[in-house]
């Protein structure tokens, strides 16, 4: 089986790569990337005026399988993943159960391989229940596969007990990802605090309730030589204390989501649950250090903190709504909307944050279009206009604070392992859903990886 896909921009920021060229897909793998190349019998995509680059890798992601599945699934969730672009996912580890077992990460990795559409990346607990007491059994859970160790959604609160977490994490070489958010600090809050919070009269989040933590775990990871990545940054002072740490050589990355860089706490105006996220949505001030912070490399991703909420969960008081927004349907539109077209970030910039950036952190062998690298690749079409629609997204919940926004910018093709998993010819066209090929192993990269 081949594919050649012709006369598009290449760009692959893992080989310094940006320019017209032509990519031939044989086998499931790169074979070559060239000018004028001709293969007989391939399938030709003509990608003219299109952006033709490695699948984003999005490292964080909710996608609510095992125990919420009426928010998400495996399926559902690559779904969306594959109609944004996106062709690997880390899925976080509150779930119900929580990936805190091996057992678990084994249903995952399964489930995954019947009906994924997407590359799926476990990420286990730091402790066990997520209850932030006693370790999860970190090296059978690295023998498993995960690709990272994460109570996300709870920050984990005993310092002592994340120092432990930290010595076996870099003994396993993972990643801890940390959600930095001191509960003492954030109690009862569900906006940023400040003049709008009070005008709403709604309970605030402090910036500082994120920081002490950003700067603890910063110190720990000096500390124990452990790597930590900093999950949706979403304050100034939590850049600069990134920033210093980086310049001290700490072995720190972040990532900062779409919806903390495309809005801001004014949104909160109509009290819309679909606005309610924590960390919360800061001030103008903040989006504009987290845009520095992306643009000096102080943050090294972009990642959607995709979290599905059902409708009826989301439709109740501002106060008792769940925190969270979906976010891989629209990643792309709204990275090339509000960072790419303004000129923020150049579209390799972009790029590189959403592919081979992720992989990195996560130690997977993604986010490249190197020959012979398993062919894992998006065509964007970065002139598309397209409006966001609760119709239009595959994901099983709505939960969008971008619904009504036209962007540009849209993945139109996406192929995982050489195989067209999607493709959009047109305007709100729908899609073409392409089944899951059963059988075909998308997790025997986290072998690789566990070995
Ligand atoms: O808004 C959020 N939702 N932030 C988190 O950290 C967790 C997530 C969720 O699981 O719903």
């Amino acid at each position: 089986m081949r594919i050649l896909i012709k006369g598009g921009r290449v760009i692959d920021p893992a080989n310094h790569l940006d320019g017209a060229a032509d990519v031939l897909i044989e086998n499931g793998r790169i074979a070559e990337i060239g000018h004028g190349l001709a293969a007989r019998g391939a399938q030709v995509i003509d990608a003219r005026d299109c952006i033709v680059c490695p699948g984003l890798v999005d490292m964080h992601v909710h996608l609510r399988d095992p125990g919420q599945t009426h928010k998400e699934d495996l399926s559902s969730g690559t779904l969306a993943a594959v109609r944004g672009g996106v062709t690997s996912v880390a899925c976080m580890a509150n779930t119900d159960p929580p990936i805190d077992h091996p057992t678990v990460v084994e249903y995952v990795r399964s489930r995954a391989k019947q009906v994924g559409r997407a590359r799926v990346y476990p990420v286990a607990a730091v402790t066990k229940g997520l209850r932030g007491e006693e370790l999860s059994p970190i090296g059978s859970l690295a023998a498993a596969g995960v690709v990272a160790l994460s109570d996300d959604g709870r920050p984990v609160m005993s310092a002592g007990l994340l120092r432990r977490a930290m010595a076996y994490a870099r003994m396993f070489k993972l990643p801890i990802v940390s959600h930095c958010e001191d509960l003492t600090l954030s109690e009862g809050g569900v906006v940023n605090e400040g003049p709008i919070a009070a005008v709403l009269g709604l309970k605030g989040i402090p910036a500082i309730a994120e920081e002490v933590m950003v700067a603890r775990d910063l110190l720990l990871a000096e500390d124990t030589g452990a790597h930590v990545h900093i999950a949706h940054v979403s304050t100034a002072g939590s850049v600069r204390l990134l920033r210093e740490a980086k310049r001290r050589g700490v072995r720190v990355t972040a990532e900062v989501t779409p919806h903390h860089l495309a809005l801001t706490e004014e949104a909160l105006q109509g009290y819309d649950a679909n606005f309610k996220v924590n960390p919360p949505l800061r001030s103008r001030g903040d989006v504009e250090a987290l845009l520095e912070g992306l643009q000096d490399g102080t943050i090294d991703a972009i990642a959607t903190d995709h979290a599905p909420h059902a409708i009826e969960e989301k439709l109740v008081e501002f106060d008792r709504a769940p925190f969270g927004v979906i976010g891989l349907e629209t990643l792309l539109g709204v990275v090339f909307t509000v960072l790419v077209l303004p000129g923020h970030l150049s579209e390799v910039q972009a790029i590189r944050k959403l592919t081979v950036n992720p992989s990195r952190i996560l130690g997977i062998p993604r986010g490249t279009l190197s020959p012979g690298a398993e062919a894992d690749i998006v065509i964007i079409d970065p002139q598309r206009e397209w409006t966001v629609t609760p119709e239009g997204l595959a994901s099983k919940s709505k939960n969008s604070p971008f619904l009504g926004w036209r962007l540009r910018g849209k993945a139109v093709t996406t192929i995982v392992g050489g195989e067209i998993v999607y493709s959009d010819q047109g305007e709100n066209s729908g899609f073409v859903e392409v089944p899951p090929t059963t059988g075909r192993d998308l997790c025997r990269d986290i072998e690789e990886v566990a070995q």
